[in-house]
């Protein structure tokens, strides 16, 4: 029986139900919490704290009742309707303004949900260098941050490659497929689907979030999106029309190398 995606849109949810601390099955306000924002969260929780071990206090964040959310469900032809559906992926977008751009090089860990710069990485053949994007560990070296006089620290934002500093842009995250559903073109799906959306509903944020609304006084968003890529997965972005942000360098969290990917999307002409 041929298994066909589809996705659910939510926008912006109450994540007040939601207890950090414990596990989607362990809820105790279950019952209180939107349905989809729940299977998004059954999914993260399976993919980023089970099987790529990020701290379970630290999957759920002050983005998410910001964002929109998908959650991509699989339905086989004969299905018994009154079964749940198992969702298998999901991503969000989160509305400007964003973070400061992250310190080339930072080890980043997140304690009680705030970025803490644990060390950082410089190159073994000069330790005056931050890494180049995606370089292999085994070509660096590690200071530990009581190790470093000249530690890295919260900067204002900076311009990198792909982004002047001050234009407003929408970042992609929390992308994720289970692992028995990968490889079946889940991933493009989804964030193909938030293309679209972005394209259809550009003034969308403006519309619905305040700080989004202040944040777009002087400049417009102009379709840019950015998101914030696990290394090995450089490839899956760059064939959805993705550039690395060269300036933006590679930063680690929770022991994760990360680097910066842009997209201008044509919102002018919709
Ligand atoms: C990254 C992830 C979302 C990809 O999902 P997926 O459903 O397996 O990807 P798709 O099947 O849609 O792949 C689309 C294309 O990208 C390619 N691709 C997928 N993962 C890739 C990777 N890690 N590196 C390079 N190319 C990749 C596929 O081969 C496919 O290429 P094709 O169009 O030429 O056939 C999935 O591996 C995942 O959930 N990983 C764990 C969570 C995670 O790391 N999220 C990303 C955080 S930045």
């Amino acid at each position: 029986m041929a298994a066909t995606p589809y996705t659910v849109f939510l926008a912006q949810p109450s994540t007040d139900a939601y207890d950090p601390s414990c596990q989607p099955a362990a809820q105790p306000r279950k019952a209180e919490i939107d349905p989809t924002f729940f299977d998004a969260m059954k999914v993260r929780h399976e993919v980023f704290i089970l099987e790529q071990k990020v701290p379970l206090e630290s999957e759920i964040d002050e983005d998410d009742p910001r964002s929109c959310h998908w959650v991509a469900y699989l339905t086989t032809d004969g299905d018994d309707e009154t079964l749940p559906k198992k969702p298998v992926g999901t991503i969000r977008v989160v509305p400007y303004p964003q973070a400061p751009h992250p310190t080339p090089g930072a080890a980043y860990s997140i304690i009680d949900g705030a970025f803490v710069v644990k060390g950082h990485w410089v190159k073994k053949s000069d330790r005056s260098q931050a890494p180049d994007p995606g370089m292999p560990q085994s070509e660096l070296d590690f200071i530990p941050a009581e190790e470093d006089s000249a530690a890295p620290s919260e900067e204002a934002e900076r311009a990198t490659s792909l982004h002047d500093g001050k234009e407003p842009y929408v970042k992609l995250g929390r992308i994720a497929v289970v692992k028995p559903a990968r490889g079946t073109g889940l991933g493009a799906v989804l964030v193909q689907t938030t293309l679209d959306w972005i394209q259809a509903n550009p003034t969308f944020f403006d519309e619905h979030d305040s700080q989004a609304a202040a944040a777009t006084t002087t400049t417009k968003f102009n379709g840019l999106v950015c998101l914030h890529a696990q290394a090995y997965a450089m490839g899956f972005y760059t064939k959805l029309g993705f550039e690395v942000d060269e300036q933006m360098g590679t930063w680690w969290e929770e022991g994760m190398p990360h680097v910066g990917m842009f997209r201008r999307l044509d919102i002018q002409s919709v």
